[in-house]
């Protein structure tokens, strides 16, 4: 590494990371096709970014995000975080590794348990790593919930998910998701199912969190307009492969590969206007 230019530290790396998957065999069906998912995928993402996955339907983004959060694990290739390699992790230590790592998905109506307050939602992930009493559970709910806007907290604190809007509920996926203090989360196109103001105040809120707790994200999304608008640098995802990573402006202004073009093509416009700041 030369002195005058000191390597950024990767937090998350994907080495040669392949998924091939085996649908499940239909009775009347000889052939048994597998979906080559992903396709020896190289990725690194630094410490404190904000990281954009951009690709469309079927590319293979919810199964990078699957991946790195371990509720799936790579057919071949390394995942490391820290340096450290995820894949042989078990038991206790694969524990320890889910508190680090957190989703967000995209459907705020499905990924909500209905049947769980808002204090249930947030608190679940403190109670399954054992952390803290039912005090200082209840008191890191409601500095969690001021901390995504929902305030006052207790106003929130025994509603259920059908008493809340969209916006509110993807607000309480994020609490949920910062509550363990993880290094890492991957929003899985949480603004997809909200129209574009409520998207707007939700990837400010993401904004915040990652200067406040010095949090690293890999954003997913169809939309290269809202990548642009959030991430400092943008992969874009064709059929299973990264056919280019770099500065989110230079990934718009200068798109190198040919399906990124046609991607900047597609897209209706950059309504969501410039950066943010
Ligand atoms: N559990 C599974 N079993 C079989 N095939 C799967 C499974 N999950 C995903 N796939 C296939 O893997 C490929 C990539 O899917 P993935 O969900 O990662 O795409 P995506 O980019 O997130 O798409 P979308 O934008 O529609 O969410 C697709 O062909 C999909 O059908
Ligand atoms: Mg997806």
């Amino acid at each position: 590494m030369s002195k005058n230019h000191p390597k950024k530290s990767s937090l998350i790396e994907m080495k040669g990371v392949t998924k091939e998957y085996t649908p499940r065999k239909q009775f009347f069906s000889k052939s048994q096709n597998k979906v080559l998912a992903l396709n020896s995928i190289d990725l690194s993402i630094e410490k404190g970014e904000i990281f954009g996955l951009v690709g469309q339907s079927g590319s293979g983004k919810t199964t990078t995000g699957r991946l790195l959060v371990r509720l799936e694990a790579p057919t071949s290739g390394s995942i490391y975080l820290n340096g450290s390699p995820i894949n042989r992790l078990k038991g206790a230590s694969l524990k320890a590794y889910r508190s680090k790592v957190q989703m967000i998905f995209q459907d705020p109506y499905q990924s909500l348990n209905p049947h769980l307050s808002i204090a249930q939602t947030i608190s679940e992930p403190l109670v399954v790593h054992g952390l803290g009493n039912t005090t200082s559970q209840r008191e890191k709910v409601l500095h969690t919930l001021e901390i995504v806007g929902l305030s006052p907290g207790n106003d929130f604190y025994d509603r259920y998910p059908h008493q809340l809007s969209g916006g509110q509920r993807q607000r309480v996926a994020v609490a949920r998701a910062i509550v363990l203090d993880p290094d890492f989360i991957v929003a899985d196109e949480p603004t997809s199912m909200l129209d574009a103001t409520i998207a707007i105040q939700l990837f400010k809120l993401l904004t915040e969190i990652r200067e406040r707790f010095d949090m690293t994200f890999l954003f997913i999304t169809h939309n290269l307009a809202a990548a642009n608008y959030l991430c400092d640098r943008i992969a874009v995802i064709h059929e299973g492969h990264i056919v280019e990573v770099n500065r989110a402006d230079k990934i718009i202004q200068h798109p190198e590969h040919p399906y990124t073009k046609k991607l900047i093509q597609v897209q209706p416009g950059f309504k969501l206007g410039g950066k943010r700041g």
